[in-house]
């Protein structure tokens, strides 16, 4: 008898558990779009973009495919067929789809929603299917309505007519703690250990955790910042062909860049703009909006080099003291405002030293939030890689196409970021919020 009510109020424990885990990505995804005309949800606002619409009903799509028709037994489609589907339909083309208005996709959401939580009800959690066990596909939902949510501010950073009235909810705090920008950590090399063996949240591209060999390597401390940036640009940086490499110099080129992306120049003084807002480029500030081929340039100037995706994770998680693992640089403690500049709400980065907290073991400070960090490495499975529970999150990307970045960004949710994650893009992509940081061989 006891044990059937301690049995049923574990179920109950997780029923509430992962009805408030979706419940508040929804709210977050609400809030993001209030501030948002009806014109503003529905209009292609950049090529690279799809229009916010398409993301809200792909949200639907992707949560209804998987929490009411793959929720168990044999997975159908990893990305069922319809306008929602992202590689029959690719972003430059959403535009011109049949999308449904506000009130509609709204609709569509919480009718979708419910049936969820009903399914929800139904199922045992604790049966053994590896996407049920621990609520494993509700998290991955959550996370892929997280992930959306930067894209939709990737685009509204993009927004065509008036600029997105961010609502903002916290300032970014005053630097705290001094940081030696531009000095560097070295970092001892060894059998390090890269990537996880959770099956709570990460990705299946984050698994196995395996040994990686690394040769003994320096880090810098923080992010490339503004300051460092505007002395790379004022010493010819975009004009010097020997920093680039043939691909960077082709796109720089072709894109007739000049300086990251947002930024204008008033006689002598730099200025962007982030959503609403417009002002001197903050020279304590990560650098953001810049390409792979940007950071490459940048490294090559000031004689130093990308760290690769193991240099990076080493630095963020590994301590060569103890030989103690980090989830996030600060330690295990879940993420809070005071940790780093993650959850969007802030919309914008912060002065390099403004969370004294966000200091992995060896000393790099500022390693998650604030801005992406490209890393010198193409997107590749790790030995023994198993896909889980779809080929279309990772297995379809892997090559050399795309770089991987790590870190996340003030506009990540801290659902979706962790010293394992990997994100990737292809090397001339600056839409994204992307920063970096560099290295050299010791
Ligand atoms: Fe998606």
């Amino acid at each position: 008898m006891a044990e059937s009510t301690e049995t049923r109020s574990s179920v109950d424990t997780d029923v509430a558990r992962i009805t408030e885990l979706l419940r508040e990505a929804r709210a977050r995804t609400i809030r993001l779009i209030e501030p948002l005309s009806d014109e503003d949800l529905r209009v292609q606002h950049d090529p690279l973009m799809s229009p916010i619409v398409w993301d809200l009903g792909h949200i639907a799509h992707f949560e209804e495919l998987w929490l009411t028709r793959n929720v168990h037994g044999k997975v159908e489609f990893g990305e069922m067929p319809g306008i929602y589907n992202p590689f029959e339909h690719p972003r430059r083309v959403r535009g011109a789809l049949d999308l449904p208005g506000r009130d509609e996709v709204l609709e569509i959401l919480s009718e979708v929603r419910q049936r969820v939580l009903d399914k929800l009800e139904t199922l045992d959690l604790e049966a053994g299917d590896p996407l049920l066990r621990d609520g494993y596909v509700y998290a991955m939902v959550a996370q892929h309505e997280y992930q959306h949510n930067e894209t939709m501010l990737q685009t509204l950073q993009l927004k065509r007519g008036s600029a997105y009235r961010a609502p903002r909810a916290f300032s970014v705090p005053d630097p705290a703690i001094q940081v030696a920008v531009g000095s560097m950590v070295r970092f001892p090399g060894g059998m390090i250990p890269i990537g996880t063996g959770d099956r709570r949240v990460a990705y299946d591209n984050e698994r196995p955790r395996h040994l990686v060999g690394l040769q003994p390597f320096r880090i810098d401390v923080s992010p490339v910042t503004n300051a460092q940036y505007i002395a790379f640009l004022e010493d010819g940086g975009y004009s010097r062909r020997e920093l680039w490499s043939e691909a960077g110099w082709a796109w720089k080129q072709a894109d007739e860049a000049s300086a990251p992306k947002y930024w204008s120049r008033d006689g002598t003084t730099w200025h962007t703009r982030v959503f609403d807002r417009t002002g001197p480029v903050d020279p304590r500030r990560p650098v953001c909006h810049v390409t792979y081929h940007e950071a490459e340039a940048f490294a090559r100037w000031a004689g130093k080099r990308l760290p690769n995706e193991f240099e990076w994770e080493a630095a963020a998680s590994f301590d060569p003291q103890t030989g103690a693992h980090r989830t996030f640089p600060w330690g295990e403690d879940p993420w809070t405002p005071a940790h780093a500049n993650l959850d969007q709400l802030t919309f914008e980065t912060a002065p390099v030293g403004a969370y004294p907290l966000n200091i992995s073991p060896i000393g790099c400070y500022g390693m998650i939030g604030d801005a992406w960090e490209w890393t010198s490495s193409d997107f590749r499975a790790y030995p023994g890689y198993e896909m889980f529970p779809y080929p279309e999150y990772s297995e379809t990307f892997f090559g050399s196409e795309y770089k991987v970045l790590r870190g996340g960004s003030f506009a990540t949710r801290p659902g979706a970021i962790r010293n394992t994650f990997r994100n990737w893009d292809y090397p001339i992509r600056r839409q994204i919020f992307s920063g970096f940081r560099c290295a050299s061989d010791d």
